[in-house]
């Protein structure tokens, strides 16, 4: 496995939407492997390939630590429902957070790793990763959900306490 660079803005490859993966090989489930290692690098929720510079429809997501993570192959969203404001925060714009609005509950059919299809229906922080890394694979950043630019919010020495709180938060938010 390998950790793999992760994009940042104003990085075009983020703007650009995936394409669809017709055959899970062994490229895709290293590429997969070598995501989550560098997701748990960086002390994320999720990551879509467009972010390590693949543009391919895949993204993995782990909301905890005691999770196995969860990989989505050309996810679609089916249904969304609800509406609620988040904190969010992105391993592509490092140092920054915003509150938008994300859905309470989606549905999501996928495949697996093993190319079998799979549904997910999530509420809280999983339907609000599975809806960022979805919008990723659609060249959609957080960024483009704000209502002004006045609601992102850098980061600063003051939010953090010790280093333990800070990777927790940031377990909570970037994806
Ligand atoms: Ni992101």
């Amino acid at each position: 496995m390998a950790i793999l660079e992760i994009r940042i803005v104003p990085d075009p490859i983020l703007k650009i939407k995936a394409h669809k993966i017709k055959k899970i090989d062994d490229s895709i489930k290293t590429l997969a492997l070598d995501m989550f290692e560098t997701l748990q690098d960086a002390h994320g929720v999720g990551l879509a390939a467009n972010q390590v510079g693949v543009l391919k429809r895949i993204a993995v997501i782990q909301t905890s630590l005691e999770d196995e993570p969860i990989y989505i192959i050309n996810p679609e969203i089916t249904e969304m429902s609800g509406e609620r404001e988040v904190e969010e925060g992105c391993l592509s714009v490092p140092g920054y957070i915003g509150n938008i609005f994300r859905s309470e509950n989606v549905k999501v059919k996928a495949l697996n790793l093993d190319g079998k299809r799979i549904k997910i229906d999530a509420t809280g922080l999983l339907a609000q990763a599975l809806e960022h890394e979805i919008d990723h694979l659609n060249g959609i950043l957080y960024l483009d959900h704000l209502k002004s630019h006045e609601s992102l919010r850098k980061i600063t020495d003051e939010t953090e306490t010790d280093t333990e709180d800070e990777e927790v938060s940031a377990k909570e938010t970037t994806s």
